[in-house]
């Protein structure tokens, strides 16, 4: 395995729709295999190591990553209506240590620090366009790699939140009948201001939502994606309320708080934005195990999902022994395409 490829990547300096356009090709890489027995929602996976939702913009993207050794590959987050993406700039680098979502502010780094404020809003393609991308990828994916869809719904202003759950189920049925092999419901995005955003927060509404899309795709793997938790009680009354409905609960989303530059100037009009990347490594493995603990002591059969921060083995190591199942990156795999086999071959 030649470590020193320099392999393409999401390109900070074009917008989303021209990184949508301009997918890598998948390429030719022999990678270590990481011994064990590994499970994704019930279904084998040949490593614990996948993509979060957010790096694979569409299926060119997926296939690229599955390629450079991801096994658990999750399409990033789409609507019931075609979305835009938020303006330029989308991935803006901060300067910061670990951090505890007590941050008011944190100052723009001119270099990447491997943790950024991620602003895209979820922008999506219609349905009938990621329900043909979806099916094409599923045929072209090698058949032992998971497919996982993530979806959202797009709250209207008179929607009721009976209008919401069948939004998110029509999503998630979509993306099954196109052929994933997973879905996972975005329960968590700092990045709209709507309340489909953070029903992560409101366990009771949440429940509702996870009843109907567990209603509506059957049996299929299906997995919720929450933010940033720190307090043992909330995580209690969202396992009793999301439980009996889930496959997996995936974090940490991100931990939100603005961003400014050097002169003290607020980018995205003052508003938070989700900051990824090594600095959530440690709130998102503390929660990992809370989690953990929590879905054991209650005995739910739920997989944890680990991601924030993953960039070596030992992270992953770390959250195993958190209690995670399997593991997700989304910044260091952009920021370095061959963080997957290099995962591997230190493991
Ligand atoms: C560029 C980018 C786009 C993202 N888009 C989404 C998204 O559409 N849906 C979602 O649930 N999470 C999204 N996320 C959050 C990631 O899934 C993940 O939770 C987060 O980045 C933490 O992992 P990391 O520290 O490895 O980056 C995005 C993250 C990044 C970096």
């Amino acid at each position: 395995m030649n470590n020193s490829l320099s392999l393409n990547k999401y390109d900070t300096d074009q917008s989303y729709d021209w990184n949508y356009d301009h997918a890598p090709k998948p390429v030719d890489l022999s990678v270590e295999q990481i011994p064990g027995d590994w499970n994704f929602c019930g279904l084998k996976a040949a490593s614990p190591l996948g993509i979060a939702a957010g790096p694979l913009l569409n299926g060119s993207w997926l296939l690229y990553y599955a390629s450079l050794g991801f096994d658990i590959l999750t399409y990033k987050t789409v609507r019931s209506v075609a979305h835009p993406c938020h303006a330029f700039p989308n991935l803006v680098h901060v300067k910061t240590g670990f951090l505890t979502g007590d941050e008011e502010s944190l100052e723009k780094s001119n270099d990447p620090t491997g943790s950024w404020a991620v602003s895209f809003g979820m922008p999506s393609k219609s349905p009938s366009h990621w329900q043909d991308d979806i099916a094409q990828t599923r045929k072209l994916l090698p058949s032992e790699k998971i497919l996982s869809v993530s979806v959202v719904a797009t709250v209207q202003p008179e929607w009721s939140l009976n209008d919401l759950a069948n939004d998110y189920a029509q999503c998630a049925k979509w993306a099954l009948e196109s052929g994933a092999d997973a879905v996972e419901t975005n329960f968590s995005c700092p990045n709209v201001s709507t309340c489909d955003g953070q029903l992560f927060q409101n366990p009771q509404n949440a429940a509702i939502v996870s009843e109907k899309v567990r209603s509506v795709i059957g049996d299929k793997p299906y997995s919720i994606k929450v933010g940033h938790v720190t307090n043992d009680e909330e995580i209690e009354i969202l396992v009793d309320a999301l439980g009996p409905f889930v496959d997996a609960f995936v974090m940490t989303n991100s931990v939100p708080t603005t961003v400014h530059d050097e002169n003290g100037a607020q980018y995205f009009d003052g508003n938070k934005r989700g900051i990824c990347g090594q600095a959530t490594r440690r709130a998102s493995l503390h929660q990992t195990r809370l989690f953990r603990q929590v879905i054991d002591k209650k005995n739910f059969n739920c997989d944890v999902i680990g991601v924030g921060g993953i960039s070596t083995a030992n992270h992953l190591k770390e959250y195993l022994d958190a209690g995670a199942d399997t593991i997700q990156l989304a910044t260091a795999a952009m920021l370095d395409p061959m963080v997957g086999a290099k995962i591997r071959k230190e493991f």
